[in-house]
């Protein structure tokens, strides 16, 4: 008898970043909590987590980042003024967006050591389970979301699931890449994977884009993980690791990406986000077209 995966409840969202690539703005605002369109980054990163099952969300946070834990909470002198106005419908859109009671933990990583030290911060907050990680430098424009196409994926498989997209060559050096082994249809078997690659040496051009299931096995792989490209403790170094006793599915998910932790990506996030929205897309459209 085969027995089905751990149910996947909890992710970890690594936010304590200083968005350098988007100074000054990221100067008093988190990165996470810059708008795209009208609402924060998180917001959709949020969504995404919530439509793929999970109940758990950890925060790994740092230094002048409280404005994330506001945002999901009340804010009682706003919804009062929204209700005393009458604006009922963006009162209620805002309320759905809060916190169920302990659904959202907060840890904070008090140095800058790298992905998988960030992730490793969470480790006692989500125990003995599988968990997801997904990065809110990146949305992803799908239906469904990223990662409940991982998720759906993770309930047939088990072990270890990674969202991978194609990049240019010449891009490759910026991500982790994996070495595949065996391709079918959008899945990958892989033999390995490597952080930042130098420049020509990428095994493909497929890389890891900021949606991961993992295994708990991972933390204790991360506790000893030495610092690796740009002298931080890398995630991908551990999975690689981790590699050699579960398995490991990369999946080429459907849907478009945005880097919003890059200028021109956070500029094509709002505009491809402003298109798409049936109350202001045609609006969008005509303000973006008299600019060209
Ligand atoms: C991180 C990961 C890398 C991944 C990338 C996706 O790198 O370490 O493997 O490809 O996110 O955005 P960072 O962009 O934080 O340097």
């Amino acid at each position: 008898m085969t027995t089905s995966p751990a149910r996947l409840r909890k992710a970890v969202l690594p936010v304590a970043g200083l968005g350098t690539r988007v100074l000054p703005g990221t100067k008093t605002t988190p990165k996470e909590l810059l708008n795209v369109v009208d609402r924060p980054i998180l917001s959709y990163i949020v969504e995404e987590a919530r439509e793929a099952g999970i109940e758990h969300i950890v925060f790994v946070t740092g230094r002048a980042k409280q404005a994330i834990e506001d945002y999901f909470d009340h804010q009682i002198e706003l919804e009062a003024q929204l209700l005393a106005k009458g604006k009922i419908e963006l009162l209620e859109a805002m309320n759905a967006e809060l916190a169920t009671a302990g659904e959202m933990s907060f840890t904070r990583q008090m140095q800058p050591k790298g992905l998988g030290h960030a992730v490793w911060c969470a480790r006692d907050i989500i125990g003995h389970e599988p968990f997801a990680v997904i990065l809110p430098d990146v949305i992803v424009d799908s239906q469904p979301g990223a990662l409940k196409q991982l998720a759906d994926l993770y309930a047939e498989v088990g072990g270890n699931v990674i969202g991978v997209e194609a990049v240019p060559e010449a891009a490759a050096h910026k991500y982790g890449i994996i070495d595949p082994s065996a391709q079918d249809g959008r899945r990958f078997a892989m033999k390995g994977m490597v952080e930042k690659p130098k420049q020509g040496t990428a095994p493909s051009n497929m890389s890891i884009s900021g949606r991961y299931i993992l295994q708990p096995e991972i933390f204790d792989l991360l506790e000893t993980q030495e610092r690796g490209a740009g002298g931080e403790i890398q995630l991908t170094d551990a999975m690689d690791r981790l590699m050699k006793t579960q398995t490991f599915t990369a999946y080429e998910y459907e849907g478009v990406t945005h880097d919003c932790g890059d200028k021109i990506g956070l500029l094509r996030a709002n505009v491809a986000l402003a298109l798409k929205r049936p109350d202001l897309g045609e609006a969008a459209r005509a303000a973006i077209t008299a600019l060209l």
